[in-house]
């Protein structure tokens, strides 16, 4: 059966049916709820957490398919401090009733990671399958956008005092 890391601890799935999507195992076994259950047929995006990295719809996941994989929630999507598009969610007040947002977050912060300046037609595209019911979407794409430039503007002046930094 799988062993799994969430947030950076490991889990046993021993015992739960292999064929058990990842959602109900984060959520009824992990105790991860931050992860939800919107329409469990891959077209909603409130259950996305990240496989290695990779926006995924964890309803649709069977346990056995992630043997030694890395899941990260909403929960560890934070280390030392919040990640910038929690920063820039907070900033641009984006939640309204709430229940999509951690999967809005954990796609658009995917986006970032893998393409911190994204063009408006990446962001639609990387964000299309998320729905908000609140209709939250163009707080969203701000917040998207105020996050990339903090993204962007954090690794220049990075690479300005590693530059200065570097003997010659
Ligand atoms: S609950 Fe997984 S996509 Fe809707
Ligand atoms: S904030 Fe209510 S469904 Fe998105």
């Amino acid at each position: 059966m799988a062993n799994i890391k969430i947030n950076g601890n490991d889990h046993s799935l021993d015992g739960l049916d292999p064929t058990m999507p990842l959602l109900w195992a984060l959520r009824d076994h992990a105790g991860i709820q931050g992860v939800k259950y919107g329409c469990g047929v891959g077209q909603c995006g409130a259950c996305t957490v990240w496989i290695d990295g990779i926006a995924t719809r964890s309803c649709l996941l069977p346990v056995a398919a992630l043997d030694g994989q890395t899941v990260t929630t909403i929960e560890g999507l934070a280390t030392n401090a919040l990640h910038p598009v929690q920063r820039a969610w907070i900033e641009h007040d984006v939640a309204q009733c709430g229940y999509c947002q951690a999967g809005q977050i954990m796609s658009a912060a995917a986006l970032l990671e893998k393409n911190p300046s994204p063009t408006d037609d990446e962001i639609d595209s990387a964000m299309r399958g998320n729905i908000c019911r609140c209709g939250t979407y163009v707080r969203i794409k701000s917040a998207i956008k105020t996050a990339s430039a903090s993204m962007v503007a954090s690794a220049l002046f990075y690479d300005a005092t590693s530059t200065e930094e570097t003997p010659v």
